[in-house]
């Protein structure tokens, strides 16, 4: 059968990103089919739910899915969830992959090139958030073995692929015992059943994040939990020269939804600097990992790459969106 994506470009600069790399895909995939869904604070005025049910059942029908962004009020809205949380835990997607490689002329190291795994369906996202009295609020962190379970089991699969030399759990275990004990010990359980022994190692999160800065190029696979994930793929992206070019795979229960890092980015929506390079990245994630595409997904990073190399200039401006795309569809052939 051919290939379907389900296309949610969301709001904001979700819009402007996701058409690029629809482009891009239909170059590499001429039979692809396009299934247009709509999600997002902007679907929420419209018809009073951030994600209608014919879109969950657009991206279960497609298999496969490209999401740009939404945008969330940071106070309780009722009614309002932000839609990729709602897509991630209504289909099941339950890990999230992020790489952060150095890419030519943007990147400010060369020679990083590592994968954090993050937890996708749990943890402080687990919606359970309210006030025990007033001026008391309280949040509660659920980790599962049974989400841990799957998220080693997809470590060792990736950590397989990319032969790791090194596999990082990164946790908070010396404070939250139970709750990342748990996703601690599930974790190594697995991947030393699965022959990764000497390959494990573990960081406490505060101090995996200054090695982070410090010496990025010393991880290689890093596996963590929700939040963790959230706010170490924004740190670590720095190395593949930021925001613009952070890729996410949102992965599980036969389904992938690929989705540039980045937000809706209201700052600078309708200027032309958006860069589609992080959503066009993502879908190099879905060829490699959903449509075992290998040999596609590395024609479209060589793309990326030679435009990178040949053509990137730090004035882009208000250039920037129609600049790659041009650069990287014409690198595609
Ligand atoms: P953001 O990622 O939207 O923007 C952070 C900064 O990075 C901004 O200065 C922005 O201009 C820049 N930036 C982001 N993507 C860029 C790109 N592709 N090209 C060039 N510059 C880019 O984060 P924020 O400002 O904290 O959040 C804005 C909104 O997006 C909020 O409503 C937030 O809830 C939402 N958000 C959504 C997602 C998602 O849907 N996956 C992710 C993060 C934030
Ligand atoms: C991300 C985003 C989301 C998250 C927000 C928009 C809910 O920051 O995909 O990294 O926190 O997971
Ligand atoms: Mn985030």
């Amino acid at each position: 059968m051919s290939p379907r994506l389900c296309v949610i470009p969301g709001d904001g600069i979700g819009q402007e990103v996701v058409p690029v790399a629809v482009a891009v895909l239909q170059r590499l995939l001429p039979d692809l089919t396009l299934v247009e869904a709509e999600a997002g604070w902007e679907c929420f005025q419209r018809h009073g739910v951030a994600v209608p049910e014919v879109t969950l059942q657009a991206m279960r029908n497609c298999g496969a899915g490209l999401f740009g962004a939404v945008s969330s009020p940071s106070h309780q809205v009722p009614g309002y969830r932000s839609a990729i949380l709602t897509l991630r835990q209504q289909l099941g997607l339950n890990v999230n992959l992020r790489p952060v490689r150095s890419w030519p002329q943007v990147s400010p190291k060369v020679g990083i090139d590592l994968l954090i795994l993050r937890e996708n369906s749990e943890g402080l996202y687990s919606g359970r958030e309210h006030w025990q009295e007033e001026g008391v609020a309280i949040a509660e962190r659920v980790i599962s073995r049974t989400a841990s379970q799957r998220l080693a089991e997809c470590a060792a699969q990736v950590a397989a692929q990319r032969q790791a030399r090194r596999i990082t759990l990164v946790h908070k275990a010396n404070v939250l015992p139970l709750t990342c004990g748990l996703f601690r010990d599930t974790c190594r359980a697995h991947l030393e059943a699965q022959g990764w022994r000497d390959v494990v190692d573990e960081r406490l999160v505060d101090v995996a994040a200054l090695q982070l800065v410090a010496q990025p190029e010393t991880f290689d696979l890093i596996v963590t939990s929700n939040l963790f994930g959230d706010i170490l793929s924004d740190l670590a992206c720095h190395w593949s020269g930021g925001l613009g070019l952070a890729p996410s795979l949102n992965w599980g229960n036969g389904l992938a939804l690929a989705e540039p890092v980045h937000g809706s980015a209201p700052d600078i929506v309708g200027s032309g600097r958006a860069n589609p390079l992080a959503a066009i990245l993502s879908i190099a994630l879905l060829l490699r990992h959903h449509w075992q595409r290998e040999d596609l997904a590395e024609r479209l990073e060589r793309a990326v790459a030679d435009f990178l190399r040949e053509e990137w200039r730090d004035d882009l401006a208000g250039d920037t969106t129609r600049v790659v795309s041009e650069g990287v569809l014409a690198r595609i052939g």
